[in-house]
């Protein structure tokens, strides 16, 4: 097993859900960690938290991937002392609506794939150049089994997914011949923000989760420290990870024994 101790990780979309649950099991397993997130007053609050809680340096700072130039500055920014950045967690992502593409709006197509999708390439274009001139790093991209499958209202997210799936394999590609690795995570229903986020209504998250075991954050950021932390000779190309309730993107088991969609 590879230690991560004293190595630095930056996260993106840490102020909630699997972001948030990554920077604490990094920073717990001796990480020094960046946490990034459009909502600044989050991650400050996470960023003490793990100073006082692991032992270990938490560096806060806003950012939305969706923006390019921002994302560059900031990196180009990063103080002396946090500028060699081991491990990239792209975990910023959301859907918004289960609308059919006849009924969705594309203003949030456009939120959708500015974030999950070209977010993701502004992030890691602007961090690559470094592990390329040190022969090292990792990335890690959050994926969904929306990449892998599809789901009535999935649309445009599990296009994003798709999407990520595409650039997690071609960057092992173009990265052939160097030690980064590229590990790529895909869960299946885990219950975050990410349904209120979606739906934009509590109630409606809320229900969805309440009558089967859906996955935690926790369950997640377990995964990403497990392919962090496997020697440097091992790449984990790709997790796929269900709660046992769940068979595909369209197969839940509730409770009451049916299998529905996941969005009916
Ligand atoms: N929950 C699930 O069932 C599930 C299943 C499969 C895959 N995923 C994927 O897991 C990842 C994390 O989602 P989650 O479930 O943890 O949801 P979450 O609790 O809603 O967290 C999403 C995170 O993304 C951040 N974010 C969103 N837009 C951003 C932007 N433009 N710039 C920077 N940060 C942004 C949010 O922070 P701010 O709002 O503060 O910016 C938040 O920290 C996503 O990529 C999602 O697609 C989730």
């Amino acid at each position: 097993m590879l230690s991560i101790k004293n190595k630095t990780a930056f996260i993106t979309g840490a102020s909630s859900g699997i972001g948030k649950a990554c920077a604490e099991q990094f920073a717990a397993a001796g990480a020094k960690v960046i946490l990034t997130a459009r909502r600044i007053d989050k991650i400050e609050q996470l960023a003490t938290d793990i100073k006082q809680k692991y032992g270990v340096d938490a560096l806060a700072l806003q950012l939305d991937i969706q923006r390019k130039d921002q994302v560059a500055a900031l990196i180009e920014g990063l103080p002396q002392n946090w500028q060699q950045i081991d491990i990239l967690v792209n975990n910023a992502g959301l859907a918004l609506s289960s609308d059919k593409i006849q009924a969705g709006d594309p203003s949030n197509w456009d939120t959708v794939i500015n974030t999950n999708l070209n977010g993701l390439l502004y992030v890691t274009h602007a961090i690559l150049p470094q592990m390329l001139e040190r022969n090292s790093g990792h990335i890690v991209n959050i994926g969904s089994i929306a990449g892998h499958d599809y789901y009535p209202g999935g649309n445009i997210y599990c296009a994003t997914k798709h999407a990520v799936k595409a650039i997690s394999k071609c960057l092992r590609l173009d990265l052939a011949g160097t030690a980064i690795r590229v590990s790529e995570i895909d869960p299946g229903a885990v219950e975050t923000e990410f349904s209120e986020v979606r739906w934009q209504d509590k109630n409606r998250a809320k229900e969805f989760y309440a009558d089967f075991i859906p996955l935690v954050a926790d369950d997640i950021a377990d995964a990403a420290i497990y392919c962090a932390t496997r020697p440097l000779h091992v790449d984990v190309a790709e997790m796929i990870i269900f709660p046992t309730a769940q068979a595909s993107a369209n197969h839940l088991s509730r409770n009451e024994g049916g299998a529905k969609g996941m969005f009916d």
